[in-house]
């Protein structure tokens, strides 16, 4: 299990972060352009490891943040869940993500009587992947760098470098062609 090793600045950042920050609107003038970044600063002291710069959307839910490893100009999208704490995700270099993901980080150990315990599996989002709307990650998959998942689909095995994959199952439709990045 990941705990998280709380501090008197943690408890007031989580604080703030659950009771204000997560509902500030995207959309509301002069306020809304900055609220997810002011959701990144509250969250990256929560957070297992984050770079400087990070976005979270409006109405993120992720526990105590200790499971979430987060590189330079990630972003979290809108109403995302990240559930469980038996593992980490890893969202890599400017990952765009759409709203209402779903990132699943454990099963129950539904082979014991009651389902006692559980296992956990990282999953790992690599650098420049993008995620659509409702996208569900299920524990242990590794999303490739630049790949791309269709909106809606449900991601059970690991996804290629460059690939477009759609889909429940999510399966592989094409490629993209090989980009060249401006950092
Ligand atoms: C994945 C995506 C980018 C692919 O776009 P595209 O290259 O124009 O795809 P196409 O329309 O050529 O579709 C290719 C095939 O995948 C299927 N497909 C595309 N998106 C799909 C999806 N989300 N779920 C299931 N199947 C999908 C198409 O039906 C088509 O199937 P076929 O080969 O059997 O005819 C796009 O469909 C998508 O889902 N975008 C996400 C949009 C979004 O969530 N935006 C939020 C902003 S962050």
């Amino acid at each position: 299990m990941v705990t998280q090793t709380w501090t008197l600045k943690k408890a007031v950042y989580y604080l703030l972060y659950r009771l204000i920050a997560k509902h500030l609107p995207e959309d509301f003038g002069l306020i809304g352009k900055y609220s997810n970044n002011l959701r990144g600063i509250l969250c990256r002291p929560l957070f297992k490891e984050s770079a400087k710069i990070i976005r979270i959307g409006k109405g993120v839910d992720f526990d105590n943040g200790c499971t979430v490893i987060m590189k330079d100009h990630a972003n979290i999208g809108s109403y995302t869940l990240i559930d469980g704490n038996h593992a980490t995700v890893q969202i890599g270099k400017h990952v765009m993500m759409g709203k209402y993901c779903i990132i699943i980080l454990q099963n129950h150990k539904y082979r014991e009587d009651n389902y006692d315990g559980f296992v956990g599996k990282d999953i790992i989002i690599d650098d420049y992947a993008w995620l659509g709307h409702r996208v569900t990650l299920l524990p242990g998959v590794r999303i490739g760098k630049y790949a791309i998942v269709g909106a809606g689909s449900v991601v059970s095995k690991n996804i290629p470098n460059y690939a477009v994959a759609v889909g429940n199952p999510a399966i592989v439709k094409k490629f993209r062609k090989k980009v060249k990045v401006i950092e």
